[in-house]
Order: structure tokens, then sequence, then C-alpha cells
């Protein structure tokens, strides 16, 4: 562990109360000047961290920081954890960082982005500490071009299952990867694959995951159609947990991708079955109802002349 992670091991464990710059630099053998230094970086890094003269230094209770430790403390697995203040994508330092030849499941987290990316081309607006904004790096064995629908599927079933779970909440996913609570859209995914040409296989996949977690303010234009898993700015959970519990989640679930369960959630937790809708083929819009979605995932449509139609990619308006 670095200094700075032993300092914040040690305001972790004493959350809520103060300790003098002394008594840190006692624990680490290292004097005040440099505790009063890696806290000021650490600051600098987006901790929170109170500090009051003669009193010292504190982690509030409820502080919603993003913490290494914490990520770490909630894992299942030894992922390696990168968490970063201000980025412009944290899907474009995954795809970066694929230089370094990282572990299975590293994850990169920041606590803003200034140029957060959306899919076909949109923006993903992500402002600072209240958002969660990662990127999960994973190296399948095999894994084919034409199945990444079911990672994508599998993705959205382990965020809502731990959404659900660790935030006591009732989500429901908008086919292909949207997540929804109370028919606001919480959460964005997107998915970016590194394939070999020749076998056409996939060898290295960022899943970029953008979650409103206590956003309470939205710009105008996103304002009727984007929600917050929270509307307070003090939270029962914080995002250290929430990251964690969907990191464990998605490693579990990316083992056994044609495991029928993911798809049987799926389905249940889909916000679309049932509703009107209206979608894109070739240069005309086509209205329809969806009546369900498939074993692989395909969405199944029916327009006003009966006829069904199987949908297994692209994105789809709900006609309020
Ligand atoms: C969408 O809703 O269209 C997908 C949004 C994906 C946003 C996440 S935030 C973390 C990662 N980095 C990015 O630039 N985008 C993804």
């Amino acid at each position: 562990m670095t200094t700075k992670e032993k300092i914040i091991s040690i305001l972790e464990e004493h959350k809520g109360s103060y300790l003098s710059g002394e008594d840190i630099g006692k624990k680490l053998n290292i004097s005040r000047a440099a505790v009063s230094k890696a806290i000021k970086e650490l600051k600098n890094n987006g901790y929170t961290i109170d500090s009051i003269n003669r009193k010292g230094h504190c982690i509030p209770h409820k502080s919603n920081t993003l913490s290494h430790i914490e990520i770490k403390k909630n894992l299942k697995f030894d992922n390696d954890i990168i968490i970063k203040d201000s980025v412009l994508s944290t899907n474009l330092d995954g795809k970066n960082y694929l230089l370094n030849n990282p572990k299975h499941g590293t994850v990169i987290v920041a606590n803003e982005q200034n140029d957060g990316r959306g899919r076909k081309g949109r923006k993903f607006f992500s402002p600072k500490n209240t958002g969660i904004y990662m990127s999960i790096i994973l190296k399948p064995h095999i894994l084919l071009l034409e199945n990444s629908l079911k990672i994508t599927i599998a993705t959205a079933v382990a965020i809502s299952k731990a959404i659900d779970a660790l935030c006591n909440k009732n989500t429901q996913i908008k086919w292909v990867n949207d997540i929804f609570l109370n028919n606001k859209k919480i959460c964005g995914i997107l998915t970016e694959a590194i394939t070999d040409f020749e076998t056409g296989s996939i060898e290295n996949i960022v899943i970029g995951i953008g979650i409103n977690f206590n956003t309470l303010d939205f710009p105008e234009e996103l304002s009727h159609i984007a929600g917050s898993i929270f509307s307070q700015r003090v939270t029962p959970v914080n995002r250290n947990q929430l990251i964690a519990h969907i990191v464990n989640n998605l490693m579990d679930i990316i083992e056994d991708l044609e495991n029928p369960e993911i798809i049987k959630i799926y389905r249940e937790k889909s916000f679309l079955i049932g509703k009107d809708i209206s979608f894109y083929e070739r240069d005309s819009v086509v209205e329809s109802t969806v009546l369900d979605i498939d074993s692989n995932g395909y969405l199944i449509v029916q327009d006003s002349n009966m006829i069904i139609r199987k949908l297994k990619s692209g994105e789809v308006s709900i006609k309020w």
C-alpha cells in the first residue's frame, strides 16, 4: 500500500472521527508534514476529507467519496481497481489501458467525465461526485462476435440486480441495455469489443457503465427522460458498495453466458414487453407492439398488419 492508501485506510477505520496529523504520522512512522502533503493530494484526487485546525482530519460518516479500499473490501474477486478523479471517458482510458496488458476484470472508475460517450456517438452526462462512471475490461476465453448480444444482456442483468439488492429498488431493463427506474433512465451501457479479424473472436471487451447515483440536476434536454437511483444527497449506501456489487455480479454472470436464468431474469425485468414502440427499418419508421424477448435476446414485435419481426440490434423508442 502507498502512504496515501494507508492514510485513507486509517481514516476510513475511524470514519466520522477526527485524527490529528501527528497521530496518523506516528501510526505510519512519517512526519506530520508528510501526512499534510498526502492529505492535500488525496483531496485533489477527489477524496472528501474534512480538516480542522488542532482537531485533525476526518472522513465524514456519510461520505460518498470513491474509495479504493472500500471497493476492494466489498469485492469477491481480486480485480484491479483504478480510481481517477477526472477523465474524458473511462471507456477511452480502458481501451488505452489495454496496451498495459491488464488483468481480466480490471475496473477504471472516475469521479467525473468531461467527454462521456453514449451509444451512437451521443454524449453521456457525467457530473462530478453524483454518478458512477466505470469501465470493466474483460478478456473472454473464447467469444465469437455474434455472441456479443449475450454480453450486453448479461451486463444489464448484473447491474439491475445489484441496484435492486443493494439500494432496495425495483429497476427494469429497456432492450437492449438501458436500466430504468420509475419510468426514467438511470443507467446506460456502452460495450466496445476489440476483435481478431481473422478468427472473428473477441479478444478484449471494455464495458462502460454510466449510472446516475444521486444526480439531482439534469440539463433541460434530459430532465424528462433521465432519473437517478436516489433523489437525495445523503444516501443509505454509497457508490463504492454499488460498484463492488456490480463487479461481483458481472464477474459471476460472464463466466456462464449460456445460463438460461440470465434471459429469464432479463425478460422478467423487461420494460418493453406489452408496450408500443417505434424503430427505424432502413429509412422508414415502423410502429409495433412488443410481444416478447426470445431465448437469444431478440425483441419480438408485431405491427398493426400483424406482421411479426425479430429485432436483433438497434434502438427502439417507446410511445408514451
Ligand atoms: C448510453 O446510454 O448510450 C450508454 C452510456 C454509457 C456511459 C458510460 S459512463 C462510463 C463509460 N465511459 C463512457 O464514455 N461511456 C461509458
